[in-house]
């Protein structure tokens, strides 16, 4: 029999949101008439818009003639698109890239787990806690960690609390680490990154000569401009930073599936013996090996968003969706809750009212008032006592769900 690899077996349980999805299901079934409304999981629930519409219709009929038809793609993703990129997204913040700096992908879920492939099993890795799952998972299964202790922390990770104490922001690790994962606008805590504070992370990386994983998946819904949308925005990031970005929440991808890696030229690691190597170089190897790229008419889609009638229906929609987290904020806020974040990203982080814990919280809402949410402890230790809600629900539901959940902590 072949073996295994029993990294996966020190996982806890399943992967957060098919656990709350299996959770919901089985109540749903129990309870058929209650009106269930889904504001755990991100997932997106405005259409695409007409303009990305039109132009994924008119490439899926390029496809269907024959002076058009294409098949493999570039691995790295169409320079149409990666053009774009450059050009709209990323130059107006003063960020040039090349073209080859750009790799695009089917999501960055996929991305920020495929990454540690380039990287060696003998880095330290520290990530926030509370975190998005992803990061703690992946190390787990590549065999980074041993097991969990009681409270959830897996041997050989270093875990960096963002409390409200902190402001959900991480301090510096007491011990020197080789790779560190941030994401702002933060998923699950809301939390954004000031310039000064993101700098003094790109000065810690280059001090330490370590490599920070950036998640910018949520940058598109960033409203004050002093905050950063790229880490790429801060002096000395091409050395030390990967950039992650998709186009999933930014441009209702979600089931679409596209988005950017960006691994500059000039980040480098170093091999055991001493000779530097790039990064870039080995990402593209690994991308061509073992990914033949995103589908032509999802590039032409995805390029779609930057033009101006795309980005102004998506940046509608955007709105939409922080208008939606205005309403959770301050409708939850007037009922007496403390909630962070949901000003420069779509989630809405709150304290359990009473103290109880997050799965508690999670059985209350889904049986007192059948909204679902996402308990923190299920993005680490740190997020106990503490429940997300997303704000991309449709606005109908959203009020509803404010309204039933201040109706039912009133009846306490
Ligand atoms: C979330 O709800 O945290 C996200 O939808 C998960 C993801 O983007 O994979």
């Amino acid at each position: 029999m072949a073996l295994a690899n029993e990294h996966y077996l020190k996982l806890k349980a399943g992967y957060l949101f098919p656990e709350i999805g299996r959770r919901v299901r089985a109540f749903a079934e129990a309870n058929p008439q209650a009106k269930v409304i889904r504001l755990g999981i991100g997932d997106v629930t405005r259409a695409l818009p007409q303009a990305i519409l039109k132009a994924f219709h008119e490439a899926v009929d390029e496809l269907g003639v024959e002076k058009s038809f294409m098949g493999y793609g570039p691995e790295q993703g169409y320079d149409f698109l990666i053009d774009t990129i450059i050009e709209k997204s990323y130059k107006p913040l003063g960020v040039s890239l090349k073209t080859s700096e750009i790799f695009i992908s089917d999501g960055s879920k996929c991305d920020t787990a495929n990454i540690l492939d380039i990287f060696s099993l003998e880095n330290t890795v520290a990530i926030g806690d509370p975190v998005y799952p992803v990061y703690n998972d992946t190390n787990v299964m590549i065999g980074r960690t041993g097991e969990a202790d009681e409270k959830g922390y897996y041997k050989g990770l270093v875990y960096m609390p963002c409390t409200e104490a902190n402001g959900f922001f991480p301090a510096y690790p007491s011990q020197k680490v080789d790779i560190i994962y941030l994401c702002f606008p933060n998923n699950p805590t809301g939390a954004v990154a000031t310039k000064e504070q993101l700098k003094g992370w790109v000065d810690y990386a280059l001090a330490n000569d370590s490599i920070i994983f950036f998640d910018a998946a949520y940058e598109a819904f960033i409203t004050d401009p002093a905050i950063p949308h790229s880490i790429y925005e801060i002096e000395g990031a091409k050395k030390c930073a990967i950039e992650f970005r998709s186009f999933s929440k930014t441009a209702g991808f979600t089931g679409v599936r596209c988005a950017l890696t960006v691994v500059p030229g000039e980040l480098l690691a170093k091999t055991r013996d001493g000779k530097t190597v790039e990064l870039n170089k080995l990402w593209n190897r690994r991308q061509t090996t073992k990914f033949n790229g995103v589908s032509y008419p999802v590039q032409k889609a995805a390029a779609a968003v930057y033009s101006d009638e795309g980005w102004r229906q998506t940046k509608e929609i955007i709105d939409y969706y922080m208008e939606n987290a205005r309403i959770i904020r301050e409708g939850l806020s007037a009922a007496g809750v403390t909630v962070f974040g949901g000003v420069n990203a779509p989630y809405i982080w709150l304290k359990t009212p009473g103290g109880i814990s997050s799965w508690d919280f999670f059985d209350k809402l889904l049986t007192g008032c059948n909204v679902v949410g996402t308990p923190g402890s299920g993005f680490g230790p740190s997020g106990e006592g503490y429940f997300r809600l997303s704000a991309f629900g449709n606005r109908e539901n959203v009020i509803e769900a404010v309204e039933r959940i201040r109706k039912n902590l009133k009846q306490g």
